[in-house]
């Protein structure tokens, strides 16, 4: 991801394009009258529904509605980002994209990201070392005792951390490292009457690292039976565990290639899995899948296969990625494990080729969840069925394939003796749940993406705090960056300008765990003035959508009972929240 390219250089790229080239390469097409006709890869189809129109260098699906330039194409079929796409262009056209001279504020937050992590690497190394020479000796029985073999040991750079409260911090002092920098990487911990103490004390070190391999935080596990079993770094300006996947940078070529990526809760699960021959494998860290992961994933594919324990935990898991994944529009399978097992002892006692097959066999997540909630329903209970249809619908009508409904829809009349015509009419009447996915290219994949930048571009120009009005905060969506919204604004009026200050003011600890994400993503953001800019408009024209559809709904009440100085009323509040809609997009 990077900031916004100018304009001119996207048009020149455009200019020297020819989607005709483009989109032929990945399906045939036949030239129609004055254009080119294919099957549509977007979605399941037999008909030329694809058209693409070379004169105005645009396509457009009159199956699926999938349409845009050549960037959006390439951004779908390859599942790349939008600066992605636009880089690939410019690198396949000879356009050339300029470096911007970076902000001085821009240029230190770099450098200091650098600083952590180089402090990263050395800890690495020390991890390292320690591993491998004699204080390592417990750790590399261990490592032996759970099967875990050399190559993987190797491919993910496992370490130890030496007992003692002081091993690190020695070893920085010796290399004279900055210990308030290794503080700030979360390595070590200042003590209260001065000084500091190591993070990670005899446990196995697991490296966590960026798509891109850098070292960006580390986990721990004891050996033996302490507590906590798992320690990881803290949230730091490099580690986001929202964000962050582990094992991504190995993961990332074989999820393309397999167009699949299955997902894990833990370490050494994800370990046993690139050993048993599942390399399209990542895992989460210590935290439930969030949006933030699922939309690194989306960029690489859309298929996400969950192999969680199947326990308690695994089951909550499994409803919370169902939810994300309708609501990304990502299809989600899950493996079901047998009780008492997590991955990696599963396929140390079945093996990698059973664990691929039952990869391979991976059932959709809805149907998974579905099955679950009818198998408990007494179909001669007029309330238990009620009740699994409330639950069950708003699901379906979110599902984005009307084949994968119809299917569905027929397991539901089947399993409850509810005829197709009465479920088709309820899931009409249903409760219209947003589509949190969207066309516009600036916001592809994450629902609160705009939310975020808006803040992001805020850190960067503190001065523009003051245009994040109530109004526009009402319209956030994600409670926790509605409230960081606010205490910003409270942060920027009172004068003060450090995070700290704006730190101490966040209570609530998912609010905090967002702001320590935003601090951590700000790099992305190079022109901050136009992501402001971009997104405003973005949440001011939600927001307009959605009062317009509002006062649609009260005009149609109106009509219903004849009253027509409300309904006057309302036609004029319509218009003029369509004039406003208007006027914003005339300010584009
Ligand atoms: P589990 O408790 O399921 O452990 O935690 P595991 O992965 O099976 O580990 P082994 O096999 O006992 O070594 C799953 C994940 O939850 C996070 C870690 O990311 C872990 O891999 N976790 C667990 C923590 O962050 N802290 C903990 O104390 C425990
Ligand atoms: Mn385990």
């Amino acid at each position: 991801m990077s900031g916004p390219i100018p304009e001119e250089i996207l048009t020149e790229i455009l200019s020297r394009a020819n989607i005709v080239d483009i989109v032929g390469e990945h399906l045939p097409l036949r030239k129609v009258g004055s254009g080119y006709q294919g099957i549509c890869p977007f979605h399941a189809d037999s008909k030329p529904s694809f058209h693409v129109n070379e004169a105005k260098q645009f396509f457009y699906c009159f199956g699926c509605g999938a349409g845009g330039n050549a960037f959006h194409f390439l951004m779908r079929i390859k599942h790349l980002s939008f600066p992605e796409a636009v880089r690939e262009l410019a690198s396949r056209y000879g356009v050339s994209l300029p470096e911007k001279p970076l902000s001085p504020q821009e240029r230190r937050r770099r450098r200091h990201r650098e600083r952590l992590l180089q402090i990263n690497n050395h800890a690495l190394q020390f991890f390292l070392d320690s591993l491998a020479g004699p204080q390592g000796e417990e750790a590399r029985r261990y490592l032996e005792r759970r099967g875990i073999s050399q190559e993987v040991q190797e491919a993910f750079s496992l370490g130890f951390a030496p007992e003692g409260w002081q091993s690190l911090v020695d070893y920085l002092k010796g290399n004279s490292l900055s210990l308030e920098d290794a503080e700030e990487a979360g390595l070590i911990v200042r003590r209260r009457g001065g000084g500091f103490y190591d993070r990670f004390r005899g446990r196995l070190i697991f490296p966590i690292r960026d798509e891109g391999g850098r070292v960006i935080g580390f986990g721990g596990r004891t050996l033996g039976n302490g507590s906590p079993k798992y320690l990881n770094s803290p949230e730091t300006p490099l580690f986001s565990k929202r964000r962050n996947l582990y094992g991504l940078h190995l993961a990332r070529s074989a999820i393309r290639e397999a167009d699949a990526v299955v997902v894990v809760e833990g370490y050494t699960d994800l370990l046993a899995l690139h050993q048993f021959g599942v390399p399209n494998s990542v895992a989460t860290l210590g935290t439930a899948l969030t949006p933030e992961h699922v939309g690194v994933l989306k960029r690489l594919t859309e298929n996400l296969v969950f192999l969680f324990d199947a326990d308690e935990a695994g089951k909550r898991a499994t409803v919370r990625a169902l939810d994300l994944c309708t609501s990304m529009g990502v299809w989600g399978k899950v493996v079901a494990l047998p009780e008492g097992h997590d991955p990696d002892t599963f396929v140390r006692e079945v093996g990698g080729e059973a664990l691929r097959r039952a990869v391979q066999g991976a059932v959709p997540l809805f149907e998974h969840w579905m099955e679950g909630i009818l198998s408990g329903v007494d179909k001669d209970r007029a309330e238990d069925k009620v009740r699994a249809m409330e639950m069950i619908l708003p699901y379906i009508r979110r599902l984005r394939n009307p084949v994968a409904q119809d299917h569905y829809i027929a397991r539901l009349s089947e399993s409850l003796h509810i005829k197709e015509g009465r479920i088709r009419e309820m899931l009409r009447s249903a409760a219209p749940v947003e589509d949190l996915r969207s066309r516009d290219a600036e916001v592809p994949s994450d629902p609160h993406r705009a939310e975020r930048l808006l803040l992001q571009a805020v850190f960067l120009q503190p001065e523009l705090a003051a245009r994040l009005e109530s109004h526009v905060v009402e319209e956030f969506r994600d409670p926790s960056l509605r409230e960081l919204a606010v205490l910003i604004r409270q942060w920027r009026e009172s004068g003060q300008d450090s995070i700290e200050a704006l730190e101490s003011r966040v209570q609530d600890p998912d609010s905090a765990q967002r702001l320590a994400g935003l601090l951590a993503g700000l790099e992305a953001v190079s022109d901050p003035h136009r992501v402001f800019e971009d997104c405003l408009r973005h949440i001011r024209r939600r927001g307009l959508d959605r009062r317009i559809r509002h006062v649609d709904r009260e005009i149609l009440e109106a009509k219903v009972q004849k009253d027509e100085t409300r309904l006057r009323e309302l036609q004029q509040q319509k218009a003029h929240l369509v004039l406003q809609k208007a006027r914003l997009r005339m300010s584009a």
